[in-house]
């Protein structure tokens, strides 16, 4: 009896061990099995699962565009996918505005691409934190003094990707909700979803006509709470949504992923099928980036977990520069394929998350950020060169949400103190 139960024990830990530790599953296609059979949601999150799948976009295809002439922004720039999405845009001839938290780190990231991206267009920083929405509306303001306003022809912006985002591992029990310090919005909601709703809004009439706009979704958007996302504030910050210690935050994450894709949805049908602009979502997959090492610090794992964790994301995920493959897919996809509020998993693989379609949840969810954030919504002024003018684009959404943007350059801020801050902006001609 003894014997057998050993013996029964030995079996399944080399059954185990062959299954997490050897790639002999990935070549038999048991993941991808799992993912086409039990786990379709997992489409394209590993490169187990994609195994024996072509890929929907390559760098080959990649690699034939020419980005001269457009201009990138992209928040979260310095770390992970960021700054993977900006190296390869710089690398195919595009200038890229690396907008960063970190002024230091925005540098560093800068001087890597001029060294090691040969980019043909222009490679510069701002500074933007998506945990506070003066810092926000800062940002948009310098961008349209240094960029749009003092530049003759304009720089508009060709490629918006709303990539900055956190993870956290807080204690959902103790720790409930975890806000920012400014604006007392819970965290992940806000530099993920929120902020980037609001950066979206002031930037808008300094995009180009067939702009693109990809926000950074994540394959967590499919584990939210049971309401999908919060449309007012008391559900945003309840406390007993967490069932057990790090649910609650992980749940919370997922909530402001599946926000962008509602978001995405609402606002292709606020611009509308004849619209030249395209708003499209992409899950990178799990990758392995500084995100890791961040959420470790977030938490309180066991030392023995984080190490599982940490070589599990080594062995198992993408590396960063095949993270950011899919959303340089919808930068370059053709016009002509009409693709527009729809959400991607690697390579390039259209995923539906049920939960997204509901077209009340996106309009409630549109109005409740536009509440959140109205005292920071007034139109950024913009400083007149001489001889000019002309007036930006009129935006779709204000005009829908009625607000006059010929009014563009003028100052309607009722709230003076919010955002108007200078920042330096630091430009280098590559
Ligand atoms: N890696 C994955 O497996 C995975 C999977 C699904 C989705 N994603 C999403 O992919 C995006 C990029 O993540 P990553 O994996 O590349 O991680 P990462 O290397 O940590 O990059 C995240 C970037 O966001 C910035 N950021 C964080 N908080 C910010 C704030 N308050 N204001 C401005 N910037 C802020 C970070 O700046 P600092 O360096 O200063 O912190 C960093 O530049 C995130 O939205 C993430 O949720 C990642």
């Amino acid at each position: 009896m003894l014997m057998t139960g050993a013996l029964v024990a030995g079996l399944i830990s080399v059954v185990l061990g062959i299954v997490l530790f050897t790639t002999i599953p990935r070549h038999l296609g048991v993941w991808r099995f799992v993912q086409n059979n039990l786990w379709t949601e997992g489409i394209g999150w590993a490169p187990s699962f994609h195994h024996g799948i072509p890929w929907g976009y390559t760098w080959e295809e990649f690699h034939q565009q020419d980005l001269t002439g457009k201009t990138a922004l992209v928040t979260g720039a310095n770390s992970g996918i960021g700054f993977d999405l900006s190296f390869s845009l710089a690398q195919v001839g595009a200038s890229v505005i690396l907008a960063c938290r970190d002024p230091q780190k925005c540098s560093n990231a800068k001087s890597k691409i001029l060294s090691e991206a040969n980019p043909k267009g222009t490679i510069s920083t701002m500074t933007i934190d998506t945990a506070s929405f003066a810092s926000t509306r800062a940002m948009a303001q310098a961008y349209a003094h240094e960029y749009y306003g003092k530049q003759q022809p304009h720089t508009t912006i060709d490629l918006l990707f709303l990539n900055a985002g956190v993870m956290r591992l807080t204690d959902w029990n103790r720790d409930c909700p975890s806000k920012t310090d400014e604006d007392q919005i819970e965290v992940h909601f806000q530099v993920n979803y929120l902020s980037h709703y609001l950066l979206y809004r002031l930037l808008e009439p300094f995009l180009s006509e067939d702009a693109r706009i990809i926000p950074t979704s994540s394959g967590s958007s499919f584990q939210s709470f049971s309401y999908t996302v919060a449309t007012d504030l008391e559900t945003l910050h309840r406390c007993d949504n967490g069932h057990f210690n790090l649910g609650g935050a992980n749940l919370a994450y997922g909530q402001s992923k599946v926000a962008l894709i509602l978001w995405v949805k609402k606002l292709a049908r606020m611009l509308g099928p004849d619209s030249t602009r395209r708003v499209n979502a992409f899950h990178p997959g799990l990758v392995n980036t500084p995100i890791v090492e961040k959420i470790l610090a977030s938490g309180n794992l066991p030392a023995f977990a984080a190490n599982v964790f940490r070589e599990r994301m080594s062995s198992t995920a993408w590396q960063s520069p095949d993270g950011a493959l899919t959303g340089l897919y919808l930068a370059c996809v053709p016009a002509e394929k009409g693709i527009r509020g729809r959400y991607f998993h690697p390579m390039a693989q259209e995923v539906v998350n049920p939960a997204s379609l509901d077209e009340k949840l996106q309009d409630d969810l549109w109005a409740f950020s536009q509440d959140l954030v109205k005292d920071y919504l007034a139109p950024i002024e913009i400083p007149v060169a001489e001889e000019e003018e002309e007036e930006p684009t009129t935006s779709t959404t204000e005009m829908e949400n009625g607000v006059d943007t010929a009014e563009t350059t003028g100052t309607d801020d009722d709230n003076g103190e919010t955002g108007e801050d200078e920042q330096e902006v630091d430009e280098e001609q590559s």
